[in-house]
């Protein structure tokens, strides 16, 4: 079989980048099917942005303060991530709401990672929100970009057990771990066309069975 091209993407952050760290790592593979055309930060000084020149990776700031309203801000990112000819974007930590006309123009080809399993704790702070409510599994999930903000449609959740003295650091912790083995695996299911978009819900094609049916948590047994 003919190597298809590897997807374009563009990554926009606006601090630590870890999660952009991860799909960078990914990219490192030539098998893999996307590579990093750039990071876009909307905040000058963003740690992520030194991670991504360290291996090569243009980078762009484009600080939100420089425009007028949302809407031309979103313009900017949109004509810099065209200019380098991106067909995909993640969202690794970006720390803004797109408005509805970005949102539309990259509608299935645009994800996101949040540290929670969708739809429970849509927004910030959720490993504390997730602490206080009690859960005993807590997690991540990358789904499509929406113009609801931790709406879009679900591709991929990774879960771990809540433990009885987990603190907000310590669960986080955790759960960035399973983060940064999720996203680069979703961004391969959207890249190579194994989730889309449709009908306003994420379509799975994965071959190949899960080893586990089911995660509970406590765990059964002792
Ligand atoms: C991650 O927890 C991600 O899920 C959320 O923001 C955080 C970004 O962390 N959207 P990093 O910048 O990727 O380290």
């Amino acid at each position: 079989m003919t190597p298809q091209p590897r997807k374009r993407v563009g990554v926009l952050i606006s601090g630590r980048g870890s999660n952009m760290a991860a799909l960078i790592a990914a990219t490192m593979d030539p098998a893999y099917p996307a590579e990093i055309v750039a990071v876009v930060s909307n905040v000058a000084g963003a740690k992520g942005l030194e991670t991504a020149e360290r291996h090569g990776i243009a980078t762009m700031v484009i600080p939100h303060r420089d425009y007028e309203s949302r809407a031309a801000h979103d313009d900017a990112v949109h004509a810099a991530l065209k200019g380098v000819g991106a067909e995909y974007v993640a969202l690794a930590g970006y720390m803004r709401l797109l408005s509805p006309h970005f949102v539309r123009k990259w509608q299935g080809r645009m994800i996101n990672i949040h540290p929670a399993l969708l739809p429970s704790f849509k927004g910030l702070d959720t490993h504390a929100r997730a602490l206080a409510a009690g859960v005993r599994i807590h997690g991540c999930t990358v789904h499509f970009v929406t113009e609801g903000m931790d709406e879009g449609p679900v591709i991929a959740q990774g879960a771990v057990r809540v433990l009885p003295e987990d603190t907000e650091e310590t669960l986080s912790a955790r759960v960035l771990k399973v983060e940064h083995r999720l996203y680069p695996m979703a961004l391969r299911l959207v890249c190579e066309g194994q989730a889309r978009m449709s009908d306003g819900r994420a379509v799975i094609d994965r071959k190949g069975a899960d080893d586990a049916e089911y995660l509970l948590s406590p765990p059964e047994g002792g």
